[in-house]
């Protein structure tokens, strides 16, 4: 996709269709009035006589209009003038990109009415408009048989009217809103495939070939079975034990920042199918859980979104990946391993198996002295319970760090809350065999998740998400929402422009 800054007289531009707004009520705003007026009150008169009624997310494509150069004209409703706010405007914007792309329209310029800027400025104006053209466009990894539909003809996207001093800024939001939309697809494309497609290998594969694209900046080691003994990763390893598909620990190191600057550590959950193990899950929805790499897809992601843009900063990638299956080899409720960081784990609940792997992928991170590790994972049903599908949970060790994380979030419309990690949830994981049990009963299961993984981040600058909720979404709509990758982009953004 290419994507443009315009600046002034949407009419000339060489494109072929003008994406315009209407307010509820048939009040035009000001870019569409000028619209308007170069094709001789075509669209007024198509409001006014009750045409269309400029409710968000109504669209309606008026072509043959002359005095235009475009000669196609998308009506999108963007509801009443005084509701203007940036989340409409994203669904406009949304709406506006999947009208155009059951066309063969090919270039179109955007011309909907703005918010105000302290909403959304140029720099934003650009990147989101990227990175909502990237998810409206995103096609799921084609499995089915028979006739595939045509691919979108959209190639080129104009964004405005931008004023000349503001160029620049819309530019490098364009730059950093396509990144972040391959990062985009990246995730969603490995979140959705099967899990009988998507195993450790081929993902260890996946980051391989990234590497490969970046040889300058990315390195990657993938160590196998063998090597994740050699780690004494008891935790990682009793969660892999029933499964026959070989696990494996990625990292991946994009080295942009100086030399001997502490990374950004992120940490994704791997588990390309998650049956709860001996605690095996009720049947209904299970296939949902070939979702539960999310957070490892994440990580891929983030570094792909990190490799485009060239980031100037240090950023590691950990991937424990491994399936979590019942079997005769399998570890059972009541077993007791040993983690990578000493500390003795009794395993009641084989279904906790997410913190199990973490907890050793987080001990790894120490080796690269990290100036902040952040974990990704679709951790526990409770956090869904507590956050739903909106926001990502968040829970620190260091509050600074949650308050970057929840921000980017704000930022990027990829929203988190944090959650409050005190001491009292940490209680709760006490065991009568061992240093601590891998589960807490039911009460705020989020957190006393999030309380286990601190016990083996002490020392570091830490957060760790909960994405659950957001990750992925069920029913008709079922598939990886993309999430959140937005957020972590952002997060990412900064640190490397501080
Ligand atoms: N992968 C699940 C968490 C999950 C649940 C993700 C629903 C998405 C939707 C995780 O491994 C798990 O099974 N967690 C258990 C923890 C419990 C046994 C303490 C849960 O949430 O039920
Ligand atoms: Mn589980
Ligand atoms: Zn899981």
């Amino acid at each position: 996709m290419q994507y443009e800054v315009w600046t002034k007289d949407s009419n000339r531009l060489g494109v072929e269709c003008l994406v315009a707004g209407i307010f509820e009520g048939g009040e035009l705003p000001d870019e569409t009035r000028l619209i308007d007026k170069a094709c001789g009150g075509r669209i007024a008169a198509l409001v006014k006589r009750g045409d269309f009624a400029g409710r968000n997310g109504d669209t309606l494509l008026v072509g043959e209009l002359s005095g235009l150069r475009a000669r196609r004209v998308l009506l999108v409703g963007q509801g009443t003038r005084a509701g203007l706010s940036r989340r409409l405007w994203r669904r406009a914007a949304y709406t506006a990109v999947t009208a155009l792309a059951r066309t063969r329209i090919s270039s179109a310029a955007f011309a909907l009415a703005r918010p105000a800027a302290s909403e959304l400025d140029d720099y934003w104006l650009a990147r989101a408009t990227a990175e909502i053209a990237a998810a409206a466009l995103y096609r799921v990894n084609d499995l089915k048989t028979g006739k595939k539909p045509r691919p979108p003809a959209l190639a080129r996207i104009l964004a405005g009217p931008v004023a000349a001093s503001g160029v620049a800024a819309a530019r490098r939001g364009f730059t950093h809103g396509a990144a972040v939309g391959i990062g985009l697809e990246t995730l969603r494309n490995l979140g959705n495939l099967p899990a009988n497609v998507c195993t450790p290998s081929y993902l260890a594969n996946g980051a391989r070939a990234l590497a490969r694209r970046h040889p300058q900046s990315l390195r990657v080691r993938v160590l196998d079975e063998r090597a994740i003994r050699r780690e004494r990763m008891g935790c990682f390893l009793a969660v892999t034990r029933g499964s026959e598909e070989p696990p494996r620990f990625i990292v991946l190191e994009h080295r942009g920042g100086k030399a001997g600057e502490a990374p950004v550590v992120l940490v994704g959950k791997g588990i390309t199918f998650d049956t709860g193990g001996i605690s095996l899950k009720d049947p209904p929805a299970m296939d949902e859980m070939k979702f539960d790499m999310s957070g490892a897809a994440t990580v891929i992601a983030a570094l792909t979104v990190v490799s485009e843009l060239k980031l100037a900063l240090n950023v590691v990638g950990l991937v424990p990946t491994c399936e979590n299956m019942p079997g005769g080899r399998a570890i059972k409720p009541g077993d007791i391993v040993t983690s990578a960081s000493g500390q003795t784990v009794e395993i009641l609940n084989t279904d906790a198996e997410g913190r199990l792997i973490l907890c050793d992928a987080l001990h790894y991170a120490r080796r690269f002295k990290p100036a902040a590790v952040v974990d990704i994972a679709t951790l526990t049903g409770a956090c869904v319970v507590a956050l739903g599908a909106h926001h990502s949970g968040v829970m620190a060790n260091d509050d600074a760090l949650a308050r970057e994380l929840v921000e980017s979030g704000r930022r990027a419309d990829d929203r988190a809350w944090q959650l409050p990690l005190t001491e009292d949830y940490a209680d709760q994981l006490k065991s009568n065999f061992a240093d601590m049990a891998n589960v807490a009963g039911r009460d705020g299961g989020a957190i006393t998740a999030g309380a286990f993984l601190g016990k083996f981040t002490k020392g570091l600058k830490w957060a760790h998400m909960d994405i659950a909720g957001t990750a992925y979404l069920s029913g008709a709509q079922k598939g990886s929402t993309g999430r959140p990758i937005s957020l972590l982009s952002e997060f990412l953004i900064q640190r490397a422009a501080r």
